[in-house]
């Protein structure tokens, strides 16, 4: 998709679409209806009516020009109660669900400042994402938005950078997406280090791609644990941007499950069917490492994404095992469906002694109770750097994401007694989420660090808003923003 931008005034604007916000519940008071309405020497304010189109939030309405300007179509969006910012989202999401035949759009943004201009640039490319690459012939989808102009007063500095930032980001979700709705017979561990290898090429980043012989050399011990069931072999993908001048070194860790059979602790069918969506943190960790290459972000920045299926071949580890991890300690393993905080146990605690970053950020689809507790498009946030959590949920309102932080609540801690080792990997029935992330806490000691938990918004089982059905890249754009917002400051 081509984002450009332009002055050119709405009458004279060449292009298939013409999308415009109307903020008015009456048609006839709203500005936008009555230059229309001069255009087509009336009638716009009627059929408004007529269609029952009040300006609501995102509500549209298409009509062709009929050679009254000289884009063909118009598309009135509805923007009544939004800010600026998320009006412009609105506009770009409606010109790219618009279009059918139409491969061009002029969306008009007014007096918009940079944000607004991001806004529309981000969701206006993410409103065309669609995975058909396992589409043959003609089911696979045709024709789409290829290019959107934003309509604007006046062309600054700002504006320009906006439409980069944008599209840096909306790239790094869309990546993330591709990754979680591929299939798992294609998406495994190899392949999926062999794709982010890939895409750090692209960008200058270097990658190291750990196989299983490195990872047992290393005693990831729990991660191995893990991968004992699997045909395929484990891969710890490490990916690292350093560009010059960086004051701060953040290190992202993501669970990249390709499949989540549950192991020997076998999940039943309906839990089953979207196990593909394990690796949601590990795709938007390379989603978050991507976009931030992209738009030059000057902080240091590490990706580590430990890789595995957990499956259930005949050297599958049980319930009652008990592994040392990386960094010597006994873990009892209680239920191995329970599998990606081992993962992360042992990544984490590596990341922690040679990394050394300024601050961890992990990101995984971890547990079913997180999404009990806060439904399923929500994420749990947990850290005990509340600056750190402050600066992401800004960062968060800014986004459009959606988090709640939850307590790594210490009294809950004995629940991770094992009566045999140093502690066991899950806790009882009650608080699973906080208990999964007190286990996570054990690996990283007094380095910085926060847990997000994105069972639930990592995928979705129907499109919502400007989410859509299946992987969603939840995560990239909150963090891009922290990390924007971190690099700039002194
Ligand atoms: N990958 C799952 C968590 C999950 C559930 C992600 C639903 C996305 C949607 C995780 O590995 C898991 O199975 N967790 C168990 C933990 C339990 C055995 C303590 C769970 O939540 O049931
Ligand atoms: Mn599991
Ligand atoms: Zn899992």
């Amino acid at each position: 998709m081509r984002i450009t931008l332009s002055n050119d005034s709405l009458t004279d604007i060449n292009a298939d679409l013409l999308v415009v916000g109307v903020s008015q519940s009456t048609p006839s008071k709203d500005r936008v209806i009555k230059a229309l309405n001069k255009a087509y020497g009336g009638g716009i304010d009627k059929l408004a009516a007529a269609e029952g189109f009040e300006g609501k939030a995102s509500q549209t309405l298409k009509f062709p020009s009929a050679g009254t300007i000289k884009a063909k179509w118009v598309v009135l969006v509805g923007t009544k109660d939004l800010n600026a910012v998320d009006a412009a989202r609105a506009l770009g999401h409606a010109a790219a669900k618009a279009s059918s035949r139409q491969t061009t759009a002029a969306i008009a943004l007014g007096k918009a400042n940079g944000e607004a201009v991001r806004g529309a640039t981000e969701s206006c490319i993410l409103g065309t994402y669609r995975y058909d690459d396992y589409k043959t012939g003609d089911r696979k989808a045709k024709g789409g938005l290829k290019q959107a102009k934003l309509v604007i007063a006046k062309t600054a500095t700002e504006h320009r950078n906006a439409v980069k930032a944008g599209s840096a980001i909306a790239e790094g979700v869309a990546l993330a997406r591709d990754l979680v709705n591929m299939p798992p017979n294609d998406l495994n561990p190899v392949s999926f280090a062999d794709i982010s290898k890939k895409e750090a090429a692209k960008l200058g980043i270097k990658a190291t791609i750990w196989n299983k012989k490195k990872i047992q050399a290393a005693k990831m011990n729990l991660f191995l644990a893990v991968n004992a069931g699997s045909a395929i072999e484990p891969r710890l993908i490490h990916l690292h941007y350093a560009p010059k001048g960086a004051k701060k070194k953040i290190a992202f860790v993501g669970k990249g499950l390709t499949f989540d059979a549950g192991g020997l602790c076998i999940k039943p069918g309906k839990s089953m069917a979207d196990m593909k969506c394990d690796m949601g943190g590990g795709a938007t960790t390379l989603g978050i490492i991507v976009a931030a290459a992209k738009m030059k972000l000057p902080i240091e920045i590490h990706a580590l994404i430990g890789s595995t299926e957990n499956q259930l071949g005949a050297a599958a580890y049980r319930p009652g095992d008990v592994y040392t991890s990386h960094d010597g300690k006994k873990v009892e393993i209680i239920n191995t469906d329970a599998e990606g905080r081992l993962v992360l146990a042992d990544v984490l605690a590596w990341t922690r002694d040679n990394v050394k970053p300024d601050l961890i950020v992990d990101h995984a689809t971890l547990t079913g109770a997180c999404m009990v507790a806060l439904g399923p498009r929500r994420a749990a946030m947990y850290s005990d750097y509340q600056e750190y959590a402050d600066a992401y949920k800004k960062a968060a309102d800014a986004s459009g994401e959606k988090y709640w932080q939850l307590p790594l609540d210490k009294d809950l801690r004995p629940m991770l007694n094992s009566p045999i080792a140093d502690l066991k990997h899950i806790g009882g029935s009650y608080g699973g989420s906080i208990t999964a992330a007190l286990f996570l806490q054990e690996f990283v000691g007094d380095t910085p660090w926060m847990h997000f938990d994105i069972a639930g918004p990592a995928y979705l089982d129907g499109a919502h808003k400007r989410s859509p059905k299946g992987g969603t890249g939840f995560g990239v754009a909150t963090a891009v923003r922290f990390l924007e917002k971190l690099s700039a400051k002194k």
